[in-house]
């Protein structure tokens, strides 16, 4: 496997790891406790910081190039490039969402439970049609050549919470990351 798509993949882990968190955090909510706005909102702006703005247009760059010299897999590809958009809009509506609830603005909590729940479904689902066909489909379609002029062009971003430094502003998810790990 070429090292952008290891990359990739371990991305989706790492995001997948982010989701079962706020999966948790769901599940309390509805069970009547508090929620912890602060880290909501850290794991959503983690994902509006690097997968709308490095993961992502990573990989349109890879699907651009796929439709460009493989034009049988412009369907699919197209769908998922726009689901990225989708994407980006959203989160970026729902961190909003957030901001205002952290400087007091009044929001029902069945309105923000139901919010995660769907920013949560949309996340995985975006997560499962990449890793269960689109990537399979870039590993059938691209040729070692692809993979060669792709490695050269394209350049990947340092992740700022799961990478070698995590950044002062992940500093507080990090460490609630690596307590739930311990108590797992
Ligand atoms: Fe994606
Ligand atoms: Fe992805």
């Amino acid at each position: 496997m070429s090292h952008i798509m290891s990359q990739l993949h371990l991305d989706h882990l790492n995001l997948s790891r982010l989701l079962n968190v706020l999966k948790d955090k769901l599940d309390r909510l509805k069970a009547g406790e508090r929620p912890d706005y602060q880290l909501i909102l850290d794991v959503v702006t983690y994902i509006v910081d690097y997968a709308d703005a490095h993961h992502h247009p990573l990989e349109d760059q890879i699907y651009d190039h796929a439709i460009a010299h493989y034009p049988d897999s412009q369907p699919v590809l197209e769908a998922v490039e726009q689901e990225h958009k989708v994407i980006r809009h959203d989160t970026h509506e729902f961190q909003q969402l957030i901001n205002s609830i952290l400087m007091d603005s009044i929001v029902s909590m069945d309105l923000f439970n139901q919010q995660l729940e769907d920013f949560i479904r949309q996340q995985y689902d975006h997560l499962n049609q990449e890793e269960g066909n689109v990537f399979p489909l870039l590993e059938k379609t691209l040729q070692n050549s692809d993979w060669q002029q792709l490695e050269s062009r394209l350049q990947h971003h340092d992740d700022p919470l799961f990478g070698e430094h995590v950044a002062q502003e992940y500093k507080r998810l990090y460490k609630s990351l690596t307590q739930s790990d311990a108590a797992a």
